[in-house]
């Protein structure tokens, strides 16, 4: 697939590397610094551009900036009508403290609203930055990773992105979903940096079977 990275910082730039990696056509986009962008691609044997040349094209454009930023990047990007959005980004506020939007809606409802005509989808930000290149190298077991959608296409292409990045995708339903994954992305975050095991963790769900 053609993916274009709107926002080639943590989140963006490790992504964008593993999905070069996995095989795909890369274009990163939208840091401050073109040199580091350019340098960036090159690592990653992808391209770099402006928001609209990553959006120009592509089958999925990863999400990847500050909710204070999400705006500015979609402008930038141009006509996105029928695109699928891998959306990362969290509505955190300016602190990276809090959610600003939470229970009765989500950054991705609100993302849907900004881009109607777009196929968003949640997924990716349950997981640190950290652990993507950790969980690329290994081959087993593969963590979790949930995501959430209203379009059976754009779920379709999320879920193999998430797969290419060498995690089990778990659908969590309906993109309204996301008021809940959001808050366990804190939650996970919280974990990761705060607990003993340092930065590296990631998640894995297990069904069981029900009570006979
Ligand atoms: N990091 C995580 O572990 C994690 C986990 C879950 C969810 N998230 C969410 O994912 C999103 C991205 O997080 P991140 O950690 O990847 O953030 P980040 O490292 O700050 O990356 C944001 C990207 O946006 C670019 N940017 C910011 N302001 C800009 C401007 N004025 N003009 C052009 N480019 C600009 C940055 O450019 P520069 O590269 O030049 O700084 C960077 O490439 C956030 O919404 C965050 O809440 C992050």
């Amino acid at each position: 697939m053609r993916i274009g990275i709107l926002g080639s910082g943590l989140m963006g730039a490790k992504l964008g590397t593993i999905f070069a990696r996995a095989g795909h056509d890369v274009v990163f986009s939208y840091a401050r610094d073109d040199a580091k962008l350019k340098a960036l691609a090159h690592e990653a044997k992808a391209r770099a551009g402006t928001p609209r040349e990553a959006a120009e094209g592509a089958d999925a454009l990863l999400l990847a900036v500050h909710w204070s930023r999400v705006d500015d990047v979609l402008h930038a990007a141009g006509d996105i009508s029928g695109k699928t959005i891998v959306n990362c980004s969290l509505p955190m506020d300016a602190d990276n403290t809090r959610l600003v939007v939470g229970q009765t809606s989500s950054g991705a409802e609100e993302l849907a609203k900004k881009a109607p005509n777009a196929k968003i989808v949640s997924a990716f930000n349950t997981v640190p930055s950290e652990v993507f290149f950790g969980v690329f190298a290994s081959r087993v077991p593969r963590p979790s990773l949930v995501y959430c959608g209203d379009d059976a296409e754009g779920k379709h292409i999320a879920a193999t992105l998430i797969g290419d990045a060498r995690f089990d995708p778990v659908d969590a339903g309906p993109l309204r979903m996301a008021r809940y994954t959001e808050p366990f992305a804190l939650l996970v975050a919280q974990l990761a940096y705060e607990g003993a095991g340092g930065p590296e963790l990631a998640y894995r769900f297990v069904r069981f079977p029900e009570e006979a």
